[in-house]
């Protein structure tokens, strides 16, 4: 069969234009509404999406702008995934765990135990933290840096994905009539002491239905695609243009051989924010409701928080993008991206929050099912994507004109599946089920 797309449903309560939560067809309340995540979750997997993914921040927002955003309550990525996992059967369950405010043992266990509950289906969104905030809540003063935060998460994948290995497949095999519960020569005990962990294992958890819940990543600095080739077998990354999604795929693939593995055990998702219309003036009309609805503040500050933490409140609105240092605490490959922008575009403050209040800088696209599918199709032939990571402006509208306008469409030009390959992410996203590393 010729390759086929993977596609990833980007799960933000209320959508991911800022101010999707003011529009009439959104519950407001979306960010802890079951019966809306499970609406969303059935609507994606009829459409045989790869994935559920969930984004996370371990705190809340405190400027006083917060109070006029949809951001500040939520449900917790894996509490809500593992709910998601009774009433789904196919689709792939990713959430974000940042290794900055957890402890490996902890991140192990869970994820081990929502690929148990899913059959299969668990992938952890590995994050090192781009919200400074959270220091705050794990009794630090500030945020740790950029580059120690790497170093820890780098050591964290080590020690979690060496509990995963903890039990052989077939360790456990309760034997009623012996009375032998497991076999002792198929339990590996990690005992790692490294720079920032000490963890002897063994997990509490039999080795799980993926062998390993899939690995994604979403940094794209100069580090984090280092950690990524490494470690990531999905990688989550914001692009603006053909070009420089095509320059980000070379890149990353071609650190692969130097880790001993091979282009296709990492699949390279950039994100996309799709506005879908029947026409594309209505696909139009539609975008340009949501911006309406945007206060520039409003706009400012997600701006400000998405070029890493700065408080950008005390500039003039109609102003230029003041010159900021470079971000220790955010993600230092958006703020580029964004600043680029800004000059490429020359674009004022409250222009640049607009702009990038649907998409915050992803690849952003409004039209047909037709244009966008041509657009989607481009990336993935011209060596920019192996799939993508879709965001709608709200849900579950957006979600729905996704489901029923693009994937047809690039089901019909044979780019999409009709039917779940597998039973398991790992093999819908044909990534092999690793073995056990101390086999
Ligand atoms: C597309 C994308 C999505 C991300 N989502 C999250 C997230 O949900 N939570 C989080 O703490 N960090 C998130 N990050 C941040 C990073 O994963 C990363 O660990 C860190 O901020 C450094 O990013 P950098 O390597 O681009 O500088 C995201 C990054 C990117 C590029």
């Amino acid at each position: 069969m010729s390759r086929q797309l993977k596609l990833g449903a980007f799960l933000m309560a209320t959508g991911h234009h800022v101010a999707a939560w003011r529009h009439p067809d959104v519950p407001a309340n979306a960010g802890l509404d079951f019966a809306h995540y499970k609406r969303l979750a059935q609507i994606a997997e009829a459409a045989k999406l790869d994935a559920l993914f969930v984004a996370d921040s371990v705190a809340a927002p405190t400027q006083d702008i917060a109070s006029r955003m949809a951001r500040s309550d939520h449900f917790e990525p894996l509490t809500l995934l593992s709910a998601l996992s009774a009433v789904t059967a196919h689709i792939g369950l990713i959430a974000t765990a940042t290794t900055s405010y957890n402890e490996p043992y902890h991140v192990a266990r869970k994820f081990a135990s929502l690929d148990h509950l899913s059959g299969g289906r668990a992938g952890w969104n590995l994050v090192t933290s781009d919200n400074a905030a959270e220091a705050l809540n794990f009794g630090r003063d500030e945020h740790i840096g950029h580059a120690e935060r790497y170093s820890r998460a780098r050591e964290f994948h080590q020690v979690v994905t060496g509990l995963w290995d903890s039990w052989e497949d077939d360790a456990f095999f309760r034997d009623k009539a012996s009375g032998a519960y497991y076999d002792p020569s198929k339990l590996h005990v990690l005992d790692h002491v490294g720079e920032h962990f000490r963890v002897k294992g063994p997990l509490n958890v039999a080795r799980s239905p993926q062998g390993q819940p899939v690995i994604v990543q979403a940094g794209s600095s100069e580090t984090g695609r280092e950690l990524a080739a490494q470690t990531a077998e999905v990688v989550f990354t914001a692009q603006t243009s053909l070009a420089s999604a095509q320059a980000f795929y070379a890149d990353l693939k071609a650190r692969l051989p130097k880790y001993g593995r091979s282009a296709d055990s990492l699949k390279i998702m950039p994100g996309v924010f799709v506005v879908v219309g029947r026409t594309e003036a209505e696909a139009r009309e539609k975008c340009e409701t949501f911006q309406q609805l945007v206060e520039p503040e409003v706009g400012v500050a997600l701006l400000g928080r998405m070029l890493g933490n700065f408080d950008l409140s005390k500039y003039p609105l109609d102003g230029p993008l003041p010159e900021l240092p470079l971000t220790e605490s955010g993600q230092q490959s958006r703020q580029k991206l964004l600043t680029e922008l800004a000059g490429r575009e020359n674009l004022s403050l409250a222009e640049l929050g607009r702009k990038i209040a649907g998409g915050r800088g992803h690849y952003s696209l409004v039209g047909t099912p037709e244009q966008i599918a041509d657009r989607l199709q481009e990336w993935f032939e011209q060596g920019a994507a192996d799939g993508f990571n879709v965001l709608v402006p709200h849900l579950p509208g957006g979600l729905e004109d996704f489901a029923n306008g693009v994937v047809p469409e690039l089901q019909r030009r044979g780019l999409f599946r009709t039917e779940y390959e597998g039973r398991t992410l790992r093999e819908n996203l044909g990534l092999a089920r690793p073995g056990n590393r101390f086999v």
